[in-house]
């Protein structure tokens, strides 16, 4: 067994931790909106306006803070017109880049904002840039925001809806340089501020804009846009996917993998740490006032498809690698909460590392989403400074942060995980001599074999166990199995 200390200092804090970290993302793609979302009214499946409510509730015990849509590369060839009005007048299209199958548009705007509303979240709207024109693009935001007198003000009431919706966050580009476009960056950047420009705030609504950011170790790709974009952005966007193999044609199995495999996974998705910093590092040279920030909004692992499924849908199972790989991840956004700004998982229900899973009227939770309802506390929490002593089992990750409750009196939330197969680690967690565990710790723990998941028929195999234990004094221990994840929560006194 190895043995560390993970050194906590609740007075030496980092800045906050953005909720939209834990955000989610859904596309038209396979089976995440359709099916896996939203059912239609006149399903047998318990629904409020077409909203599958076990998939709701579920999004909503893990806090969701914001979910992005409706693409990924679906976004660049949608029009929010055949979106919108008379289910049965909309147009039918292909969805051309998932599985060439119809798309009816059945789930549009207005859905998606009511979708939000149900799971009490921000949306995020990522514009059509590739094949849209920036006219359509202006008239969507005017058909959102707009309170006032105007034709498409009036087409939304028309649609059912008068009160404008509020919209923070738009995504301007996704992925330009594949599948939105293949453009070069300079090209990116010019388009990008053209489509800027018409972008209004309109009737008091504050947009966010988020331009489209490098493919993972594509630093050239941030080092020509961010001097280009550095007044006229709040952020850009990463996207980085945590493939096994690391070959696309052979991505492995989601289930059947072996431990070089596993630990192949575990390594490749670290290099976040690595493509985050240098990623920064420009983003600051360019930026130094830090105006800027990073979003990665999308990232997550990506397997060879389910045997026998759709090869355009993405559907994949999900083990306690997945659970592992997800930990790591937000342990790392977590440390650099100072410049990202936000994370959005692909995709939340039914596509690559889903929160969620269903089949007809079944509904699973993956051990993907027992992650994202452990580490809910840190939304909105300020980080603590934690450091590792000792020989940790390699790529064991951990985070911590705070919540003042008043003078010298505070909520601590740690979160760890263990990678290794073979090795437990025995983790004392260590205050300075000024404060103090002083109360009930509520623990919650994640293990299974590496491969372990959860199926229509066991949909429990996988579950965090809850256990509570008083913890007191400047020292605490607990010990982590291999491949775990694990949740602390305690009261923290001090004498500032
Ligand atoms: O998440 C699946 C796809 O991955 C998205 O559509 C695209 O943006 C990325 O390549």
């Amino acid at each position: 067994m190895s043995k560390v200390t993970l050194r906590i200092d609740v007075e030496r804090t980092k800045g906050r931790i953005a909720p939209e970290i834990y955000g989610q993302f859904s596309e038209h793609l396979g089976r995440c909106i359709y099916g896996g979302i939203y059912v239609g009214e006149d399903s047998p499946i318990p629904n409020v306006r077409g909203m599958r409510t076990d998939v709701v509730e579920a999004l909503k015990e893990i806090k969701t803070p914001v979910l992005r849509w409706p693409g990924g590369c679906f976004a660049d060839e949608y029009h929010w017109r055949d979106g919108i009005g008379k289910k049965e007048e909309r147009k039918r299209i292909v969805n051309t880049n998932w599985g060439g199958v119809v798309e009816d548009n059945s789930f549009g705007t207005h859905e998606f904002m009511d979708l939000c509303g149900q799971i009490g979240c921000e949306p995020y709207i990522a514009l059509n840039m590739g094949s849209g024109t920036v006219q359509e693009a202006a008239d969507w935001i005017e058909y959102m925001t707009y309170g006032g007198d105007s034709e498409l003000a009036a087409l939304r009431e028309k649609n059912g809806r008068k009160e404008p919706w509020k919209l923070k966050y738009l995504g301007i580009g996704n992925e330009s340089w594949g599948c939105g476009g293949s453009m070069e960056p300079e090209y990116y950047a010019g388009c990008y501020r053209q489509y800027r420009t018409f972008c209004r705030n309109l009737s008091g609504n504050q947009l966010f804009p988020v331009a489209c950011g490098p493919n993972g170790e594509d630093y050239h790709w941030t080092d020509v846009i961010m001097p280009k974009l550095k007044w006229q952005t709040e952020a850009i966007s990463l996207h980085y996917y945590t493939l096994p193999t690391g070959d696309w044609e052979h991505k492995g199995s989601a289930t059947e993998f072996d431990e070089t495999e596993y630990y192949e996974t575990i390594r490749r998705t670290w290099r976040m740490e690595e493509i985050i910093d240098r990623h920064l590092k420009i983003m600051d040279y360019h930026d130094p006032e830090h105006r800027v920030g990073l979003i990665v909004d999308e990232w997550g692992t990506w397997y060879d498809v389910e045997p026998g499924t759709n090869p355009g849908f993405l559907y994949q199972q999900n083990t306690m690698r997945d659970a592992v790989v997800a930990a790591i991840n937000l342990n790392l956004f977590n440390k650099h909460c100072d410049r990202i700004v936000m994370a959005n998982i692909a995709q939340m229900v039914n596509v690559l590392q889903a929160m969620i899973l269903t089949e007809g009227m079944k509904m699973i939770k993956t051990p993907t989403y027992d992650v994202f309802a452990m580490f809910r506390e840190h939304q909105g929490a300020v980080l603590a400074d934690s450091v590792l002593i000792g020989k940790a089992p390699e790529y064991f990750s951990e985070s911590a942060s705070v919540v003042q409750r008043g003078k010298g009196d505070c909520k601590l939330h740690i979160t760890l995980s263990n990678p290794s197969l073979h090795d437990s680690c025995e983790t004392v967690i260590e205050l300075p001599v000024n404060q103090s565990f002083c109360g009930e710790a509520e623990i919650s723990a994640l293990t299974g074999a590496m491969d372990a998941h959860n199926t229509f028929e066991n949909p429990d195999a996988v579950r965090r166990q809850d256990r509570r234990e008083k913890w007191q004094g400047v020292r605490a221990a607990v010990v982590m199995p291999p491949c775990s994840v694990l949740s602390i929560n305690c009261p923290v006194s001090y004498e500032g």
